[in-house]
């Protein structure tokens, strides 16, 4: 059995292991898939699907999905670019984020990400939600998750 496979992506013929991600392959290509998500460190868990890629015809988010001989991967175009941007821009929305007011900016991934993406302004309505703000931690300001799995924040 081969620990190579050959994929498409956009086009270009990708020579990948046998089960890394499509964004691994992508990247060792040199070919860039926009994430957030994805950090070397972390196990990838495809949360944000900002790497989203139309694979074989479906959308599939690169970081998590492995390789397959003769895969056809879609990376750059209108439509993923612009779902992309609808994605981001909902992270934006839902999120309280307001780059002109934060203290982050100009060090955010999601902002550069926006920038990246071409995004100017979201194209959503700001959904604005009231958020506990757990400062428990040294080093980690959690602004959501305690209240999005409905436990108190540690005062
Ligand atoms: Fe977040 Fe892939 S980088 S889902």
């Amino acid at each position: 059995m081969s620990n190579s496979v050959t994929i498409m992506i956009d086009g270009k013929k990708v020579e990948a292991r046998a089960g890394e991600t499509i964004l691994k392959a992508a990247e060792r290509a040199g070919i860039y898939i926009p994430r957030l998500c994805a950090y070397k460190d972390l196990i990838p868990h495809g949360s944000c699907r900002v790497c989203s890629c139309r694979v074989n015809g479906r959308i599939q988010a690169a970081c998590v999905q492995t390789v397959a001989e003769g895969m056809i991967v879609e990376n750059e175009t209108e439509e993923i670019l612009a779902f992309r941007r609808s994605i981001v821009d909902m992270l934006f929305v839902e999120g309280n984020h307001f780059c002109m007011f934060c203290e982050k900016s100009g060090l955010c991934e999601l902002q550069a990400m926006a920038y990246r993406l071409g995004i100017a302004a979201p194209q959503h309505p700001y959904l604005e939600p009231e958020r506990a703000i757990d400062l428990s931690h040294p080093d980690v300001y959690l602004d959501h998750i305690a209240t999005f799995l409905g436990v108190e924040s540690p005062r």
